[in-house]
């Protein structure tokens, strides 16, 4: 039943962080550009999807048009463009009468939905959950996955439904990844209205570790690396964070016109290798300490990587001992830095990290 497709955690980019419904047709190419030629696409970045308000109104024989004013070329020829550049295409809808930004929703329309997403290329869909009364979620998104196994394009799926309903527990046949928790903002932590701050986000998400695996992942939302509102140590955090949680990797930001800091941190291939490890494991804390915090995640070739966060406000030297790991207590493991790009030699029993407030170093052991 599952379609075969991400095996390893989504990576792409994605309109809403950045710029809510000020979507058009030029900053989708303006986007594809970016990721094609400043080494995102070969690190991994693949999927550009528009979130919301790319829709028009349905046509007289029910199927959904584009806002002809974003997107005046219209999405088949945008589709075309993304692929051109040898990227995938990702677009939105809602399993309800209208999208969270008041767009038509797809509830009565899904097969022909999924048929006219198929017939314009599309690659990804996000499947949002504004405007559903009183549907059962389950029932909604088994619909949507159906509709689109029937289109006879591989489309990942992605759902939306904020947790409510614990996905988890139910979507791994239906989806691809499942969001787990309400929207992520732009802010270090803390509950804002409808939207949570970066640790609470992970604090969420975290506990969930065993439901994640090859084709179905836990979705903490999209990266808000580069978009303005934490430092770049904790941008750092956040995206340790997500490659610990093998989430998907979605960029929220402008990519057209970021600066090289928030550059290094969107292509660190290390930190990328953890996150897309084969294995398939989400990582999870498995040491804490006030504001101390120890991570593991399991990987393929049988060594871990290794989060150490700092949560407080002053510095702070978290040390791991193998044993807390599941490890053997005497064992020399190679250390390796993945922020710092550095090999640190050979530990018998355990290692010890100076960490900057709200920051993280984070090292991968191997045998
Ligand atoms: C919801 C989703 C967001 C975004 C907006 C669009 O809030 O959770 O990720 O798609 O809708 O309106």
């Amino acid at each position: 039943k599952p379609n075969g497709l991400a095996q390893t955690p989504p990576m792409g980019w994605n309109s809403w962080n950045k710029f809510a419904c000020n979507v058009n047709e030029k900053v989708i190419r303006d986007t594809a550009d970016a990721i094609a030629s400043n080494g995102m696409k070969d690190a991994g970045y693949e999927y550009v999807v528009i979130d919301d308000c790319w829709h028009g109104a349905r046509n007289a024989d029910g199927f959904i048009t584009e806002d002809r004013t974003r997107f005046p070329s219209g999405i088949k020829a945008l589709a075309d463009y993304v692929h051109s550049k040898g990227l995938k295409f990702g677009i939105y809808s809602d399993a309800g009468t209208k999208t969270c930004g008041g767009r038509p929703g797809s509830q009565g329309h899904e097969y022909q939905d999924a048929l006219q997403y198929a017939r314009w290329g599309v690659d990804y869909l996000k499947y949002d959950w504004c405007s559903t009364g009183v549907r059962n979620a389950e029932e909604a998104y088994a619909l949507m996955a159906d509709a689109l196994k029937a289109s006879g394009r591989p489309i990942l799926f992605s759902l939306c439904e904020w947790g409510n309903s614990k996905p988890w527990l139910w979507a791994s046949n239906i989806g691809n990844m499942w969001r787990t928790t309400g929207d992520i903002t732009d802010k270090w932590q803390g509950k804002y209205n409808y939207s949570w701050g970066v640790a609470s986000i992970v604090d969420m998400n975290e506990p969930l570790w065993p439901y994640a695996g090859p084709g179905h992942w836990n979705d903490p939302d999209m990266l808000e690396v580069g978009n303005g509102g934490l430092s770049d140590v904790e941008y750092r955090a956040h995206f340790s964070l997500w490659a610990m949680m093998a989430a998907p990797l979605i960029a929220g930001n402008d990519v057209a016109n970021m600066n090289e800091a928030t550059r290094d941190i969107l292509l660190n291939k290390e930190v990328i290798a953890v996150d897309q490890d084969r294995l398939g494991k989400q990582g999870h804390r498995v040491a804490r300490n006030g504001d101390q915090e120890i991570w593991s995640k399991p990987m393929a070739d049988g060594g871990r990587a290794l989060l150490f966060w700092n949560r407080g406000e002053a510095p702070a030297r978290i040390e791991a001992k193998w044993e807390q790991l599941g490890l053997p207590g005497r064992l020399a493991l190679r250390v390796r830095d993945l922020w710092a790009h550095k090999d640190l030699g050979r530990k018998k029993t355990g290692f010890a990290a100076d960490v900057a407030p709200h920051g993280v170093v984070m090292v991968r052991l191997q045998p």
